[in-house]
């Protein structure tokens, strides 16, 4: 499968006014899951690399919420930079796909909405490890 197609920026809609911005995120509506946990980073700085890993099951949508980061993805063939830079703009990770986080500003803070709940075992964290089984054909 294309990196393409295993990753996507979505814009979220946004009803501004005079008091100012709201952002609105619907599991299967802006997003294409049901919504199983969410975790938030912050207080990492632009010397910290995040993530490091792909998943077996999760799919992910990560919102820089404020601040800004850069997310590194790659399926062991292509590679992409995508900056996270506005609070209403979202990064969806498919299954497999390996992420890294890095570059945080000191205000950061990086929403994570994930489609499963936690699960350890479904981390893979090794890269040569990754780049075997999508040489086996894990992704396809
Ligand atoms: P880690 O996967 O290293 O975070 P990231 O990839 O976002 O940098 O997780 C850090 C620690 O937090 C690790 O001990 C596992 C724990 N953790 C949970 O218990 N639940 C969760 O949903 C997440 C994302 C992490």
């Amino acid at each position: 499968m294309q990196l393409t197609e295993q990753y996507k920026i979505i814009d979220f809609r946004e009803c501004g006014d005079e008091r100012g911005n709201l952002v609105v995120v619907e599991g299967h509506q802006d997003i294409p899951f049901d919504i199983q946990r969410i975790f938030y980073i912050y207080g990492s700085d632009a010397t910290v690399v995040r993530g490091s890993h792909a998943n077996l099951n999760s799919q992910f949508v990560l919102i820089n919420v404020s601040g800004t980061s850069k997310v590194k993805v790659t399926n062991g063939t292509d590679t992409e930079i995508i900056n996270l830079d506005r609070p209403r703009m979202g990064l969806f990770l498919d299954r497999m796909v390996w992420k890294e986080m890095y570059e945080f500003s000191a205000d950061s803070v990086l929403l994570v909405l994930a489609s499963e709940h936690y699960d350890e075992h479904e981390y893979v964290r090794d890269y040569n490890e990754y780049l075997t089984m999508m040489q086996d054909g894990v992704n396809e």
